[in-house]
């Protein structure tokens, strides 16, 4: 479904091959409403590749992300806390952009900086686990840091950003949730702060899609499944390669129709 190209033959392939363009860009989101690539599409929209933003991108999910989305011929934008030190980022040769998601400062410059350019995809994957048992070793300051990332970020980089998702062809609002986040799903608990955090940004998605489904813009949760990044540990049974490209088909299938949905990364609706 996706093709692969190497990073030299980007920019060729790319306007040599717009129809492949259009379907891989082609969060077929936007596609369904402004992309008919291949069609009966402007050729200007034809030949421009689409933009996603993603956020905590030096590593883990967010790195593999950039990865993935760079070969497939998008504008990648990849947002870290600390640019100048994120070396493998850096390596894959896309945009790097300072961001850290729980200050408001950071945000707003973020913003600034992007004014007047358009976003086709968001993709609020920053995220941290701190990894507690029971509520009686849960740490309220670590609880209150956890819904300030996991949750308020992604309020505040949507918010920031929407005008920029507003121009985009794409319209597409994704944020990486957990099956943690899943309140039908837990029946082994544990996790304080990470769960609730998890489960709040669904609310805010599904509320999101609400207020934003007349102006065309689609709003979904996506978990990635257990996977071997920093946070999933080497037990987990994906590879950050397996999750992403899961999670990436399910974004290039989402239309309108979609939003408001929640996601595993292998395609099969998740419970709320
Ligand atoms: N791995 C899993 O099994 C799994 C399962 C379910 C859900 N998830 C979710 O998937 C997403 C990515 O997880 P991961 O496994 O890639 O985690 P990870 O390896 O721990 O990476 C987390 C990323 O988030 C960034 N980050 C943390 N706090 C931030 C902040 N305040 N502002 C901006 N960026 C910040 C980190 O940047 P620094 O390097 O600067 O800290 C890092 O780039 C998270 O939302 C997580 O909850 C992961």
């Amino acid at each position: 479904m996706f093709e692969s190209v190497s990073r030299g033959g980007l920019w060729r392939q790319v306007v040599a091959g717009v129809a492949a363009v259009g379907m891989v860009a082609g969060v077929s989101v936007a596609g369904a409403q402004t992309d008919t690539a291949g069609s009966g599409a402007p050729e200007e929209m034809k030949k421009s590749p689409k933009t996603v933003l993603i956020t905590g991108a030096n590593r883990g999910l967010g790195l593999e992300f950039a990865r993935q989305y760079a070969e497939a011929g998008w504008m990648v934008i990849a947002t870290a806390r600390r640019p100048e030190s994120a070396t493998e980022l850096n390596a894959v040769g896309v945009r790097v952009m300072q961001l850290d998601v729980a200050d408001a400062k950071s945000v707003a410059a973020l913003a600034h900086d992007l004014d007047g350019d358009s976003i086709d995809l968001l993709i609020n994957n920053a995220g941290i686990f701190p990894r507690v048992g029971t509520l009686t070793e849960t740490d309220f300051d670590d609880v209150l840091r956890t819904y300030e990332v996991n949750t308020i970020g992604p309020m505040r980089v949507t918010r920031a950003l929407l005008p920029n998702l507003r121009e985009g062809r794409g319209k597409t609002i994704v944020s990486i949730t957990s099956g943690l986040g899943s309140i039908e799903k837990n029946t082994s608990g544990r996790y304080y702060g990470y769960r609730e955090s998890k489960a709040a940004l669904n609310m805010f998605a599904r509320s999101l899609a609400t207020e934003l489904r007349d102006e065309g813009l689609i709003c979904v949760v996506v978990a990635p499944g257990w996977v071997r990044t920093d946070m999933g540990g080497p037990n987990a049974n994906l590879s950050p390669e397996e999750s992403i490209t899961g999670m990436r088909a399910v974004i290039a299938k989402l239309t309108i129709a979609d939003t408001g949905t929640y996601w595993d990364y292998d395609g099969e609706p998740m419970p709320w």
